[in-house]
């Protein structure tokens, strides 16, 4: 809730302060304005107040750091500094009684609030700072480029265009917009030699320019794979057949389990097919085909270990009664685990051979 109230103030306050600077707004809802700046302004100062007061708490469980400390480092952060600045349209108000329209752009700027609150787009952040050598590099390398280019093209144009490319920092807007591939075409080579460097610059513009996305994306692979094997360790640690295992081992079993989700009324696996793997339930139900009535199992238990221990076809047919996300241990791993953890192979039997009486 608090999160939702959160993410409307902060859309609410950047639709006023991009709406603010038209003059229809300025002309015609002056008065409306002063209110909206004043409830927005006063809701950023009481998550501002709340996040210092926040921080002072974390010193509770920090005993060799100061209280201060902690409230320096929350309102030097990046969004400590962003959650003050979105509150000086408020200040003025204040202060002023009025507030020039132009400062109530600072409320867009509470755009950069939203990562706290929108997951995927913290991990934007966190694969931005995960690859920031390799981007740097690119970066680097950018530079290197438009140094090289613009000089060489200043030497070659200064002759026959002295006002357009006057020195190397005025060559160095045509690099900059011809490397990045953006081309205004406001300064132009006439010279051939010039021409031939600006089309170099242009092909190498294209290649450089493109790392940088391909690292993010590949970034951004690796954080989706690292936040599908956390959730795979949670789900895991969340199972009664693991709960007595250290992280260590609950990891260990983690990196061998393979998520699925299986929409509803879907066979898993008929009476009598071939037993390869076994399932834990993460969410949802299934219902094993047994006489004299199905066997509901839910998040939490497991199916597929009779096939498995006995080596032999499956004993029951297993339906899908609700959209369901398993855990999928293959025959291979489970032999694997059964021999590292026989305290573990000893419950799987056990529920078996429970299964196995009831049938
Ligand atoms: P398996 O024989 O490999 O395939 C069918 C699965 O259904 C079986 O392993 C058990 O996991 C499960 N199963 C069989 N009988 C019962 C039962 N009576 N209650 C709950 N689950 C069962």
């Amino acid at each position: 809730m608090k999160r939702s109230i959160s993410i409307f103030f902060i859309f609410s306050a950047t639709l006023f302060g991009i709406f603010s600077s038209t003059e229809y707004f300025r002309d015609n809802l002056s008065q409306i304005s002063f209110i909206i700046s004043f409830v927005i302004g006063f809701y950023f100062l009481y998550e501002y107040l709340r996040n210092i007061f926040l921080a002072s708490k974390i010193v509770a469980h920090h005993h060799n750091s100061t209280r201060l400390s902690f409230i320096a480092k929350y309102a030097f952060s990046f969004l400590g500094c962003i959650d003050l600045l979105v509150c000086i349209p408020l200040f003025i108000l204040l202060v002023n009684g009025d507030i020039p329209y132009w400062v109530l752009f600072l409320y867009t700027l509470s755009l950069l609030k939203l990562p706290r609150y929108i997951q995927g787009l913290a991990m934007i952040g966190n694969v931005i700072y995960v690859e920031r050598r390799n981007l740097l590099a690119t970066l680097m390398s950018l530079i290197i480029l438009l140094v090289i280019f613009s000089s060489l093209l200043f030497a070659v144009e200064n002759y026959a265009q002295p006002e357009v490319f006057k020195s190397i920092p005025h060559a160095m807007w045509w690099g900059i917009t011809t490397l990045t591939t953006v081309g205004y075409g406001d300064m132009v080579p006439i010279t051939l030699l010039g021409r031939t460097i600006a089309a170099s610059t242009m092909l190498i513009g294209i290649a450089m320019v493109a790392i940088p996305a391909g690292i993010i994306a590949s970034g951004f692979i690796d954080e989706m794979r690292n936040e599908a094997i956390l959730s795979t360790w949670k789900s895991v640690r969340s199972f009664p057949l693991f709960k007595e295992l250290n992280s260590e081992k609950i990891s260990e079993i983690a990196s061998v389990l393979k998520s699925q989700v299986i929409p509803s009324g879907v066979t898993i696996f008929e009476k009598g097919s071939f037993s390869d793997s076994m399932y834990f339930i993460v969410e949802g139900e299934v219902a094993v085909i047994v006489e004299p009535d199905p066997v509901l199992l839910t998040k939490g238990a497991f199916f597929g270990e009779i096939g498995l221990l006995e080596v032999a076809p499956r004993s029951a047919t297993v339906i899908t009664t609700k959209k369901t996300n398993f855990l999928v241990l293959t025959m291979h791993d489970f032999h694997q685990i059964s021999d590292r953890h026989p305290d573990i192979l000893n419950q799987i039997r056990h529920v078996a051979s429970q299964r196995n009486i009831n049938k």
